[in-house]
């Protein structure tokens, strides 16, 4: 018995001393962490997991308003490839599952492929019309295997109604990291907010996918929820050519100036709720396309003389006066637009590109002193100095976002910054 055991301590004290050795053999040697030490590689955006890679389930859901966001909507969202039929499914707003209520409406969207460098990816853009106003509805995209979950939006008054929106300046740098708080920031104060206006310069690089996957990732649900309109930006164009991606991202409505297709998706109006809204595109006023800018000029008079609404909200990237010196204005925006602006009494002009804020008037006609207010703001984490003497309220190191509420007789304007602060602030009455 107990040479037994005797045998059996000895085999076992020698398996383990096999094991051990056979350990270190074959383990990687153990070394303590360092601080400085970088951890494993991150995988390259070639990597299928990559979070800028699209899947099959969509992402980057996106409402644009369209020429009569009474009736209708645009809905633009992105995928990894073709498989099946891209469509939206609507439904009325209901408490309980959908499936009780039933789809009122499936509509078939338009797709396009965009090569980048790593991957590939297709972008699907669907009009949805024939809907009845001041109705909120929901919807689900995808391809009948693969759906996004259920957003909802608000189709528009058909009369003068109040509504409210926000205004962003320039994102551009540090999107994800920096900008996300204030877009955030900005819904939570103001949730009845109807839609988002951004001034351009989105992004730095507008033919980077990285950097518009950042906006996504800035604005998250908010863009499948909320319809947004933009103008584009210097840094949305590559030398005189806009980059696909602004096109992919977002349709506005095409009734800008006919013959100039240049100005196409940049260029447009759009009435809401008893204020007209105009984007002109100032990158077409950069010295090479003196046809846009010809064509812009009419088709705004043309706007401005024909306009029955209570308000009128001009916006464009590049300001008419800058809140910096160095950014010296644009003199076609003063010699040719803005005396359109005070002849036809627009209340507002909302710009960009300073990269810092700047509020005030300033006639170009001195025969006509009854001046827009002019805004140039700025919500990214680029700043510069302000240093113009135009501007009566001026500041800078802050991002900003803008809410605007506006009803018939009445405009109340705040400019709030990042950290809550009311920064500037007005009311216009007529
Ligand atoms: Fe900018």
């Amino acid at each position: 018995m107990k040479r037994n055991v005797l045998c059996a301590v000895v085999i076992i004290s020698i398996l383990a001393a096999s094991s051990m050795l056979f350990h270190k053999k074959h383990s990687p040697p153990e070394k303590k962490p360092s601080v400085n030490e970088p951890g494993r590689p991150l995988p390259d955006e070639s990597h299928t997991f990559s979070p800028f890679v699209p899947q099959q389930q969509p992402d980057r859901i996106c409402l644009t308003l369209t020429h009569d966001p009474t009736t209708s909507i645009n809905i633009q969202w992105r995928t990894h490839n073709l498989s099946g039929h891209p469509v939206v499914q609507i439904a009325l707003l209901s408490a309980g599952p959908i499936e009780k209520t039933g789809i009122i409406q499936t509509c078939l969207a338009s797709s396009q492929i965009f090569r980048h460098p790593h991957y590939d990816a297709v972008h699907h853009h669907a009009n949805i019309t024939g809907l009845k106003p001041a109705t909120t509805y929901l919807y689900r995209v995808g391809d009948g295997l693969k759906w996004s979950e259920w957003f909802q939006f608000q189709t528009s008054q058909p009369s003068h109604q109040p509504f409210e929106f926000l205004f962003f300046g320039d994102l551009q740098e540090d999107i994800r990291g920096s900008c996300s708080r204030i877009i955030r920031q900005a819904f939570l104060n103001h949730p009845n907010t109807r839609f988002m206006l951004f001034i351009g310069d989105i992004v730095r690089h507008g033919n980077n996918d990285t950097e518009w996957h950042e906006f996504f990732q800035a604005t998250g649900w908010l863009t499948g929820m909320f319809p947004t309109i933009a103008t584009p930006g210097n840094h949305e164009y590559k030398n005189t050519q806009i980059t696909s991606a602004w096109g992919a991202h977002f349709q506005f409505p095409s009734n800008g100036p006919q013959g100039c297709e240049e100005l196409n998706n940049t260029c447009y109006f759009i009435d809401y709720q008893g204020t007209r809204f105009i984007s002109l595109n100032t990158n077409a006023m950069r010295g090479f396309h003196l046809k846009a800018v010809l064509a812009q000029r009419q088709w705004l008079q043309t706007l401005l003389r024909n306009n029955d609404n209570d308000w009128t909200v001009i916006f464009h990237h590049h300001p008419v006066d800058s809140p910096t010196q160095s950014e010296s204005g644009k003199k076609q925006l003063q010699w040719l637009f803005s005396p359109l602006y005070e002849k036809y009494h627009v209340d507002l002009v909302l710009q960009g590109d300073a990269h810092t804020y700047g509020r005030g008037h300033k006639s170009h006609d001195k025969n006509n002193p009854d001046s827009p207010i002019y805004i140039v703001s700025n919500s990214g984490a680029h700043m510069n100095k302000p240093d113009a003497p135009w501007a009566s309220v001026s500041g800078s190191d802050k991002q900003l976002y803008q809410h605007i509420s506006i009803s018939k007789n009445q405009l109340n304007y705040q400019a709030i910054a990042a950290d809550g602060s009311l920064f500037d602030h007005f009311i216009l009455k007529k």
